[in-house]
This record gives structure tokens, C-alpha cells and sequence, in this order.
């Protein structure tokens, strides 16, 4: 049986104010892509970095299959777990070096061999038509191409969960489009579980087969994307989903 995801009632609480900012959510996350929607400033990141073990839980608990992951009860297991998981951020963060390097990055912190550490990089560099900017420092890229690289970057450990904080979102159309097929064909080869944040409904149906929607730190709806889409049951889910939510 493929393992899943699992959010079980889970809050965050941070800041000098104690603010508590994510409230008692529930999700769970099968193999393949589930979508995250809500406004601005509604928790999506937040969610995304509890599911990556940045921010550690305040109550409740991410499971994955019978395992809970966070809280993590000491740094060696949150280490363990946080090399399952391929985290996209919403603004990758690069080293100002070439594309080569800044892929090879998360091997280079695994401590992978010098040998496997070649044998990747030029499999994935073919594999996202990197190749012939290898050597190019990342600072002259368009933000189309350094999205191509965050997401080799990401790929690159064979992730069994991988997060993507809005990832198409500056891209034109035919990249968009590249990057939702190179998902789709890797989620084929291998099963993953996928957490897709976008605030784009019509990627969204094309991507996506479930989704949850938060608002105000809330998941006021999860479930398959036709029922939310087309007959949410929760009033502010409904206006959001119509651009009507102030
Ligand atoms: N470290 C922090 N300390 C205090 N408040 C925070 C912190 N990080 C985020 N917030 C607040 O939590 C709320 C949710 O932020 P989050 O970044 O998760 O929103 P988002 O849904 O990803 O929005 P966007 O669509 O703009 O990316 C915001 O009000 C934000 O100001
Ligand atoms: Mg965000």
C-alpha cells in the first residue's frame, strides 16, 4: 500500500505576539499532485514550511504513513525526514555560482560520493535542458530559466515528498506548461506525494485531481477539485474561488 501525507489537526503559533497563525488544520496528501489554494496571507507558505520541517508544529501532528514527522523529537530524526522532502520556495534562494552548482547543492550537503555527484548532474542536466548553461552564473539567468533550475535543484535528491510554493507563477505559457508535464511524466515514473500551491484555478483542474483551500489560516475545504470548484459548501471558499473575497 502507497503511504500518504497526513496533517492532523495541526496549529502554529509564532512571533513575539504569539500569533497564532495557522489553525487546526486537516489534510491529507495521497501519492501524486494535491493543490493548495487561498488568498494572500492566508498560510499557504506557513503550511508549506511545517510540511518541510522549517517550522516545527505548535499542536498536532504531520504524519507520513505511520511516522510523525513533525514535532520532531530530536535533530537527527528531522534530519532523516527532512532528506525525504524536495521544498520549491516561493523564492528560491541561490548560491552566486553556476547552474551546475547550485543543482548540485543538496548532494554536496548529503555528502553523496564525487562519482554519484557527476553521474546526477549530467543526468539532470540533460533531463532539464540545462546543458548548455551549466556553466552560466545563476545571476544571468531569466527568473524562467532559474525556476527551471530550482526545480532540477529540488529533483534531484529523488524526493518522496516534494512542496512547490507557486512555482509557474512568473512563467509564460509554454513554460507553465513544460513545467506541469515534466511533473506529471515524473510522478509516473515514481510515485511522490506532491503539495502544489497556486493561485491559478485553471492549472489547478489541468494538474490536480484533489485540493484544499485556506483561508485565514483555516482549511475551510479539502477534497476532490471538481466538487470545490464547481459546489464548495463553505461561504467563503465559494467567494474566494469567484475573485469576490475582500
Ligand atoms: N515568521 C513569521 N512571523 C509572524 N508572522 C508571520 C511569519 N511568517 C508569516 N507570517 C504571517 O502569516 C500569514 C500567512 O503568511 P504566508 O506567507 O503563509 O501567506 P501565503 O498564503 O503564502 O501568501 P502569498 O499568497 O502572498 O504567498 C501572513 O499574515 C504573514 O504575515
Ligand atoms: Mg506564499
Amino acid at each position: 500500500m502507497e503511504i500518504n501525507l497526513k496533517l492532523d489537526n495541526v496549529s502554529l503559533i509564532l512571533g513575539e505576539g504569539k500569533l497564532k497563525l495557522i489553525h487546526q488544520i486537516n489534510m491529507t496528501l495521497e501519492p501524486g499532485i494535491h493543490c493548495l489554494l487561498g488568498p494572500n496571507g492566508s498560510g499557504k507558505t506557513l503550511t508549506n514550511r511545517m510540511v518541510s520541517l522549517i517550522e516545527k508544529v505548535t499542536e498536532g501532528e504531520i504524519k507520513l504513513g505511520d511516522d510523525k514527522i513533525n514535532p520532531w523529537s530530536n535533530d537527527e530524526t528531522k534530519l532523516q525526514n527532512i532528506r525525504k522532502i524536495g521544498y520549491m520556495r516561493q523564492q528560491p534562494i541561490f548560491l552566486n555560482d553556476n547552474v551546475k552548482n547550485n543543482i548540485l547543492l543538496p548532494l554536496k550537503l548529503r555528502k553523496v560520493s564525487k562519482e554519484n555527484q557527476i553521474r546526477k548532474i549530467n543526468m539532470v542536466l540533460d533531463d532539464y535542458e540545462l546543458s548548455d548553461i551549466a556553466e552560466t552564473n545563476i545571476n544571468e539567468l531569466s527568473v524562467g530559466q532559474q525556476q527551471k533550475v530550482a526545480l532540477a535543484r529540488t529533483m534531484i535528491t529523488e524526493p518522496e515528498i516534494v512542496i512547490l510554493d507557486e512555482p509557474t507563477n512568473s512563467l509564460d505559457m509554454k513554460n507553465t506548461r513544460w513545467f506541469e508535464d515534466k511533473i506529471k511524466l515524473l510522478i509516473e515514473k515514481k510515485s511522490m506525494i506532491i503539495l502544489w500551491t497556486s493561485h491559478d484555478m485553471n492549472q489547478v483542474r489541468r494538474i490536480a485531481k484533489y485540493c484544499s483551500v485556506i483561508i485565514e489560516g483555516e482549511i475551510r475545504e479539502s477534497g476532490l477539485v471538481v466538487n470545490i470548484f464547481e459546489n464548495a459548501k463553505d461561504e467563503l471558499v465559494r467567494a474566494y474561488l469567484a475573485g469576490e473575497l475582500i
